[in-house]
């Protein structure tokens, strides 16, 4: 058995400029369609022991030619406010989960730029959403932004009119009700905004006149078929206002090739992989505002300049492995050479995660891929949920085009049967406070992208990539639909 050469493996991997076929068959095809070396993903579902589900092998790419983007969408006032009045005023987007608000009474608030909404359960089968804004002076009528609470009523705090769950008007104080003779009460409801839910999933539409929201999402219903948000428990969800546009935030979340340069420690020093053979789906069907990433398990990586086996790789990281606590692998007891010769690290991360009868999978028999990849989708304009636990929200911070809302929410698959604790409440992280870990290196990167992007020379229009940039162009290319519509 082959050891590792640990002058080799020290530190962050370097890659070399290997010249392989590859690269040559790159050069003659066209634009977009050039891939990394080493296995792609649909050639690792090939390797797949259990059935590889159609939405694995639902692999779209359009390439989108390879104009520069305007700074402009990013840092300028004016393209924020439009964003406002052509986006976030017309757009479905996800309130909250159904979960937030189990009981008849419960309700949640949910801020997107100067609006607010009342998320309520009016029954056990009916959610409704509110303008947040009493109808005699305008006060807020509910305060704690995602903060979910439970009340029989709306009582404005400031003169003391309330309104029933439903919306109706329940009362004007006794005292003060002379003084409204102009109010038909049986008129005075509060005004409701669209609200149509999904799969335990709350979306408002602002725009009366808006598709229905299955309309809106398209396909994305289909193949979260195999992934049901209705059997996830809502485990952790924490927020924090960041330095950076809102779209600059989920962009670091819609490529993997960063890993490169950003998170180096990540699959033991990048020996495991560098994200460069992640594959990128945009779903160009005329409906889809949605896309998808699925950045390659763990394997040798194939832009090493020397040879790594998957037995050599394998050492490394369960055998040697010092630093590898991040990506949740442990040191293995016994020796290498217990393994079969076939072995490859995906097999026995994917294995581990059987083992421990948590895959996070109820009621499937997962793959490697679905148990040992990151696969993320994006729904047009601002949330990432993936098959696997973690979910993202991106909402701008009012009209402030330098920072932004960015929330991560850990979504637990849980059996049917099995009573699952309340719902999370939103963890608010001060200015000090940290993620954690690999986001941490995501959240101090971004502000300096926002940064960066204002100190350009002018036009200082950005050159994304062909392939791996496509989500980052997809997300444009929607927005800009949108803003010229
Ligand atoms: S502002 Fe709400 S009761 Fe007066
Ligand atoms: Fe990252």
């Amino acid at each position: 058995m082959a050891t590792v050469d640990t002058k080799k493996t020290k530190g962050p991997a370097k890659t070399g400029p290997v010249k392989t076929a590859q690269a040559r068959a790159n050069r003659a095809l066209p634009p977009g369609y050039a891939r990394s070396r080493g296995k792609q993903v649909q050639e690792l579902l090939d390797e797949e022991t259990v059935e590889v589900p159609w939405q694995l092998r639902h692999s779209e790419f359009t390439y989108l030619g390879s104009a520069p983007l305007s700074r402009e969408h990013y840092i300028s006032k004016e393209w924020a406010e439009r964003e406002i009045e052509k986006l976030w005023s017309k757009v479905w987007q996800l309130a909250c989960f159904e979960q937030d608000i189990p009981e008849i009474g419960d309700h949640i608030v949910y801020d997107i730029v100067d609006w607010s909404f009342i998320i309520v359960r009016t029954t056990n089968n009916e959610v409704k959403a509110f303008y947040n804004s009493c109808l005699h002076r305008g006060r807020q009528l509910c305060e704690n932004q995602s903060e979910s609470a439970n009340s029989p009523e709306f009582r404005c705090p400031f003169h003391g009119l309330s309104w029933n769950l439903d919306g109706s008007l329940k009362q004007i104080p006794p005292s003060i009700e002379f003084d409204f003779p102009h109010v038909d009460k049986k008129k005075f409801g509060l005004p409701e905004v669209r609200c149509e839910i999904w799969d335990g999933l709350v979306f408002i539409n602002i725009d009366d006149n808006a598709e229905p929201l299955l309309d809106f999402l398209g396909d994305i219903t289909k193949h979260f078929e195999r992934w049901p948000f209705a059997t996830r428990w809502k485990a952790t969800h924490t927020a924090k206002v960041i330095d950076c546009n809102w779209k600059i935030a989920q962009e670091a979340f819609m490529e993997a090739f960063h890993v490169l340069a950003t998170h180096p420690q990540m699959s033991i020093g990048l020996l495991g992989g560098d994200g460069s053979n992640t594959e990128y789906n945009i779903y160009d069907d005329g409906n889809a505002n949605w896309s998808r990433m699925t950045m390659a398990p763990p394997m040798p990586n194939p832009n090493l300049p020397y040879e790594l086996t998957e037995r050599e790789l394998i050492e490394e990281m369960f055998y040697r492995g010092e630093s590898v606590s991040e990506m949740g692998v442990q040191k293995m007891s016994g020796s290498i050479n217990d393994l079969p010769d076939n072995i490859t690290t995906r097999k026995l991360l994917a294995d581990a995660a059987r083992a421990r009868g948590t895959p996070g999978f109820v009621g499937l028999p997962p793959t490697d891929m679905e148990l040992t990849s990151a696969i993320q989708y994006h729904i047009f304009p601002n949330i990432s949920p993936w098959p696997g636990p973690i979910f993202y929200r991106y909402r701008p911070y009012g009209h402030d085009p330098d920072k932004c809302i960015f929330e991560i929410m850990m979504m637990v698959s849980l059996p049917k049967d099995q009573p699952r604790p309340p719902a999370a409440k939103i963890k608010w992280l001060g200015p000090d406070e940290q993620f954690g870990s690999i986001f941490n290196q995501d959240v101090e990167n971004v502000a300096r992208v926002q940064r960066g992007m204002k100190a350009a020379k002018p036009p200082g229009h950005l050159t994304l990539t062909n392939y791996q940039d496509i989500k980052v162009r997809w997300h444009h290319r929607l927005l800009e639909k949108w803003l010229n519509a």
